[in-house]
């Protein structure tokens, strides 16, 4: 190919800049990519090179000289102390063998050691530690500012509010610690297996999700996923010397501060150790509860890391290995509908049998039939199938190039294939439903979901059992599960005396379950089971609950007076209970002698701190002042501004002041924000 003019090459790099910072936007801020990262890697190289080769064309703001932007609307922005940087990212050996010999060039030495870690896919986050305290967490922004998200850091478990000390070694005054936010595998399909059965979209991978989720603004829907974090690296110290030599001692100190670190890292002396540890992680990764979408190799001595430096978005003495993700063709037979328990219409792509990434792949989610037009994906194309998150198989593109002639685009079915209603399509939502509440298959999979393990727990009543007394006409609601008559039973034929007898046992025993298992069981949008076990704790029974009001769960200023209950989820449940058939339900399955057991908590809603009067002072870890008042308030306490012999706690947090002294002289107990969340019944 003849060498390009720069006249030439001017059209595509503006092509290419407008695309990567489309697909910039898409990543960071809207945690909704389009493509795959390895595409976006590719234009973001290809304009790079076009930068390399004709450098006059280089323009102040070009995607390829900053770290894109993550921030949000309606977060207070922070300064980091010191810059975030991204990463280079390379694909081969040899460019990682291109990585040291410039390292060599750069430091005049041969023998440099790495650490090689894995590289987390999640969102990359500053947490700052001031005198051992944990005081604030911001997200990358733009690598200069970012996101101030404390309050959602918070809900992490795992990151530790004071550091441990380790032996005779002083803590440092201050200390920026690098890392990074995600989601387990297992709670990602969890969630995402939530949103398509609520109609929303489902995320493509989990870093999408775990950036989505930060970026709430409401902490207690933060909760509701459990984020984690692993830490890797160091921004500001003070002082400088607080810190060890190397990056593998670092490594080490942080696990001795109780700071979570990747249960794996390898040191390698030159570039064939570094490049065998590569190899080692490959092998490994799949167990690792994260995803990773590469190694990160960085020279180990932290001096040579300060000698070598960076460029303005990456530094030079570390570089990303991407490994290639799995990706296989196979042949799309034809795409099925699934019906779920709220109707929700999910498309499946049938394929050919390939073997992909170890296991052989049959179907693929095809989520919603946006995506399908999205990617015009046609019965009987040849697909490109990929593991996102190396677990859950998807479509990822078309093969057009070897598109047969005779495929047509894909229509979404007008009518529900279970019991052929028109789909519909809310508004807001990406996906189609069947309206009709008695369709068969939503009745089944009601009725299944009721009775599983994770609710009521009726042993005996699985998918073949609902599919047989649904088959007959017997079971049309979870209600009708009560009305089973023995001799009826009996007729099916294939279930002896004894088996008929156990299951009307145990469906006799679930009418006194506990409450959250009815709760989690009524299949309310959005309330999964730790929401489920959070809302019974306040309510004495299904009846109270259903009663329940909006101001029962959020109180004035938005503050949620039950732990874990955001707006979002107290709609839902009210919403729930306001429809007349969920409450001919309630009351249909009260009449048949249903009565769930309130959590043996010992006191009644709401009189939990009766009598009692609290006066606070000083922040709390996690609650607000006005969120601490109004749990006490929602559990029968008051809350009083001064303190006096009549106070019975003061709940006291960092810097309280004077009314901790009152206390002291007055004797009144002072207690944490723990001690309070004890008296409030949780944990
Ligand atoms: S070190 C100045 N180590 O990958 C160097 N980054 O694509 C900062 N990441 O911005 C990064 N795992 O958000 C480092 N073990 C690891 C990592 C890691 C994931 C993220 C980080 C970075 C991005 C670059």
């Amino acid at each position: 190919m003849a060498p390009m003019t720069p006249a030439e090459a001017q059209p595509r790099v503006a092509e290419l800049r407008a695309s990567v910072a489309r697909h910039d936007e898409l990543y960071y801020r809207k945690a909704a990519p389009e493509i795959s990262d390895l595409d976006y890697d590719r234009l973001k190289r290809e304009l790079a090179d076009l930068e390399q080769a004709f450098p006059e064309l280089i323009a102040p703001g070009s995607p390829t000289a900053s770290v894109g932007d993550d921030r949000a609307e309606g977060f207070q922005t922070y300064r980091h102390r010191e810059r975030m940087m991204s990463l280079d990212n390379t694909y081969s050996e040899a460019e990682l063998r291109e990585f040291h010999a410039r390292l060599v060039r750069l430091l005049g030495r041969e023998d440099l050691a790495y650490v090689v870690e894995p590289k987390i896919d999640g969102l990359a986050v500053s947490i700052t530690y001031e005198q051992g305290r944990f005081v604030r967490a911001v997200t990358r922004g733009n690598g200069v500012e970012g996101d101030d998200i404390t309050a959602n850091a918070l809900t992490l478990r795992t990151l530790p509010r004071v550091l441990k000390k380790s032996n005779g070694v002083p803590l440092p005054d201050l200390i920026e610690i690098r890392g990074e936010i995600f989601l387990t595998l297992e709670e990602f399909e969890r969630i995402n297996r939530e949103r398509e059965e609520a109609g929303e979209p489902a995320f493509a991978n989990p870093r999408s999700l775990a950036a989505g989720t930060i970026k709430q603004l409401d902490a207690a829907e933060v909760a509701r996923r459990k984020l984690e974090i692993v830490l890797y690296g160091c921004g500001h110290a003070e002082p400088r010397e607080a810190l060890p030599a190397t990056h593998g001692e670092f490594l080490s100190r942080l696990k001795e501060w109780g700071v979570p670190t990747a249960e794996r890292f390898w040191t390698a002396h030159g570039v064939d150790e570094a490049w065998a540890a590569v190899q080692a992680l490959d092998r490994v990764r799949a167990a690792l509860p994260y995803a990773t979408d590469g190694a990160v190799v960085k020279l180990d001595s932290l001096a040579q890391q300060r000698e070598a430096g960076a460029t303005s978005k990456a530094p030079r003495w570390a570089i990303a290995f991407k490994f290639a993700a799995e990706r296989a063709e196979t042949r799309l037979r034809a795409v099925t509908i699934q019906v779920g328990r709220t109707g929700v219409l999910t498309p499946v792509a049938e394929l050919e049998p390939v073997l992909l990434a170890g296991t052989t792949v049959a179907r693929a989610t095809l989520h919603n039939q946006d995506e399908i037009a999205r990617k015009d994906i046609r019965v009987g194309d040849l697909v490109f199938v990929e593991k996102a998150g190396e677990v859950i198989p998807a479509v990822v593109s078309v093969d057009l190039a070897r598109r047969p002639p005779e495929c047509v685009p894909y229509v979404f079915p007008e009518k529900c294939p279970a019991c052929g209603t028109p789909v519909v399509r809310l508004e807001g939502e990406v996906a189609f439903r069947c309206p009709n509440y008695e369709c068969p298959v939503q009745v089944r999979r009601r009725v299944q979901h009721f009775a599983s393990k994770a609710c009521v727990d009726i042993e005996g009543l699985g998918e073949a059992m609902v599919e047989a007394l649904a088959g007959q006409g017997w079971v049309k609601s979870i209600a009708d599960l009560y009305r089973l008559r023995r001799d009826d039973l009996l007729t099916l034929g294939k279930s002896v005396e004894k088996s008929t007898d156990n299951l009307l046992a145990a469906i006799e025993t679930s009418k006194g379950a506990e409450l959250w298992r009815f709760i989690h069981g009524l299949g309310i949008p959005h309330v999964g089971v730790a929401a489920a076990k959070d809302v019974a704790r306040r309510f004495a029974g299904l009846e109270a609950l259903a009663a329940a009001k909006y101001e029962d769960f959020i109180g004035e200023n938005k503050i949620s007076k039950i732990e874990g209950i955001g707006g979002t989820m107290a709609a839902a449940i009210i919403g729930h209970f306001n429809a007349p058939r969920q409450r001919a339900l309630v009351e249909e399955l009260l009449a048949l002698g249903v009565r769930p057991v309130a959590p043996a908590a010992g006191v009644a809603p709401g009189t939990a701190l009766a009598g009692k009067t609290f006066v606070l002072t000083g922040t709390l870890p996690t609650l607000t002042r006005e969120e601490a008042a109004a749990r006490i308030e929602a559990a029968g306490g008051k809350v009083s501004a001064s303190v006096s012999k009549k106070t019975t706690y003061v709940l006291a947090g960092a810097d309280a002041g004077s009314k901790l002294d009152k206390a002291r002289t007055l004797n009144v107990s002072v207690i944490d924000e723990a001690e309070l969340r004890r008296l409030l019944g949780g944990t």
